[in-house]
């Protein structure tokens, strides 16, 4: 028996509606802040990640789904949004148009992680991104859209972290910085997991939000990232939280937030699902991005982002037992005895559906009895049957599903009669 891939999962039926339910929040949250649609394909060059994400980053070292294809061109399936929509961006000049260009998108993203409770090897993703503007108050439009959306879900129980971690001018300082800081407290303690002896070279942000013990020990001393932001950084940063007060948006300042991808400039944050919850990691995660377009090959182009994993919000809303609207179920079931009456059943079907009333018609040669089971599993408030007798009579059997009552109606009635119900 073949099985999903490991790390993938199948949405049946009966979990379409949280997705639907998400789908449509996400669009209307969209809707109302002017962001518009874009959608990128599911492979791309490889090298839009790996220059971009940079190496150094798990997404890129150890995730990334990466192939040739059949003219030797390496492709990579997206593990993330954002260069593609930047990628788009300059593909198709939109640069010309009025700045900033507001876009969102939802689809497929694939990493290949240790699968666990809310992470997965093949997820979902809804994000949006504003490109081309570094007034602080866009990065306060994104991170209230990422409060507003978990809130317009339902969902309460979060929190929202927030850092900044300067520029292309003030982090190599800072960097160097908490480079001596772990140097030392390591030749002292000696106690950096392997994964950040590599970092501390490579990549020693990082190292900020190592989940090991004794990384985590040592993060907690380490110097914080604002105290070395460049005066224009400072200033960003300052009017940031003031645009945020002045909404009434709480948040906590988290200075060893610094987010999984290379590309992030000044504004980091994430939504925590606070406490007691079963699964891994953030609900969602954003922030500034102001160098990665002119790394594409554009102009200087800053942005500001955020993208949620939707599995991890339906997982949020299960935990919170949010009851979600059920998708609508066809509304009468035809069940029908003998070939005769068959051919009206499929007739009458052709008809209601014409009118808009949502039918599903019995097949083969079943018993009435094996029919109205399945209508009931269905879960249609009505059912008609017929048989041979009304055949002769040019009617049917309206039964009422629910209370199991049951009226003989003329054939010519059943859709004015399902109307009117
Ligand atoms: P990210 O934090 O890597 O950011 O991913 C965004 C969200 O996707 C995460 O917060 C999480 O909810 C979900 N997610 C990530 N990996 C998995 C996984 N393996 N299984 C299930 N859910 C997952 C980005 O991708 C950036 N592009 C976000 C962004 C947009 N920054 C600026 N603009």
């Amino acid at each position: 028996m073949y099985k999903a891939p490991r790390g993938t999962s199948d949405i049946l039926p009966a979990e379409q509606a949280y997705w639907k339910y998400v789908e449509e929040k996400a669009i209307s949250l969209c809707q109302l802040y002017g962001y518009q649609p874009l959608s990128t394909p599911l492979l791309e060059d490889s090298q839009l990640f790996t220059r971009t994400s940079a190496s150094g980053t798990d997404i890129v070292d150890k995730e990334m789904y990466i192939f040739k294809d059949r003219g030797g061109h390496e492709l990579a399936l997206r593990p993330e949004g954002t260069a593609p929509v930047c990628r788009a961006y300059l593909q198709h000049g939109l640069f010309s148009l009025p700045q900033p260009v507001r876009l969102y998108y939802i689809g497929a993203t694939f990493r290949y992680e240790r699968p666990q409770a809310g992470r997965y090897r093949q997820h979902q993703q809804f994000g949006f991104e504003a490109i081309g503007d570094a007034d602080s108050a866009l990065d306060a439009e994104v991170i209230v859209m990422a409060r507003n959306f978990l809130l317009s879900l339902g969902l309460i129980q979060f929190t929202i972290q927030l850092n900044s971690i300067g520029c292309k001018l003030c982090q190599p300082r800072y960097r160097e910085i908490l480079k001596k800081h772990y140097t030392a407290l390591n030749s002292i303690q000696g106690h950096l997991c392997s994964d950040c002896q590599t970092r501390l070279e490579r990549n020693p942000l990082r190292l900020l939000d190592c989940k090991n013990a004794s990384c985590q020990e040592m993060a907690d001393t380490a110097p914080k990232t604002v105290d070395f932001l460049c005066p224009e950084c400072r200033a960003h940063f300052q009017s940031l939280q003031e645009y945020l007060s002045i909404l009434g948006i709480s948040f906590q300042f988290n200075h060893r937030l610094v987010r999984g991808l290379d590309y992030y400039t000044r504004t980091v944050f994430e939504i925590q699902p606070g406490k007691g919850t079963t699964q891994q990691g953030a609900l969602g995660g954003g922030g500034r991005y102001d160098n990665l377009i002119e790394e594409l090959g554009g102009e200087f182009t800053p942005a500001v982002g955020f993208a949620a994993g939707m599995e991890r919000l339906i997982l949020k809303l299960k935990e919170e037992k949010i009851s979600i609207p059920p998708l609508p179920e066809p509304v009468v079931f035809i069940a029908y005895l003998g070939s005769e009456a068959k051919n009206e059943a499929i007739k009458l079907a052709f008809q209601l559906r014409q009118v808009g009333i949502a039918t599903i018609v019995a097949v083969g040669d079943k018993s009435l009895k094996a029919q109205l089971k399945q209508a009931d599993a269905r879960g249609t408030s009505y059912a008609i049957i017929i048989g041979k007798e009304e055949i002769e009579s040019q009617s049917a059997i309206l039964r009422d599903m629910k209370s199991g009552e049951q009226k003989i109606i003329p054939l010519a009635k059943v859709a004015e009669t399902l109307i009117s119900r």
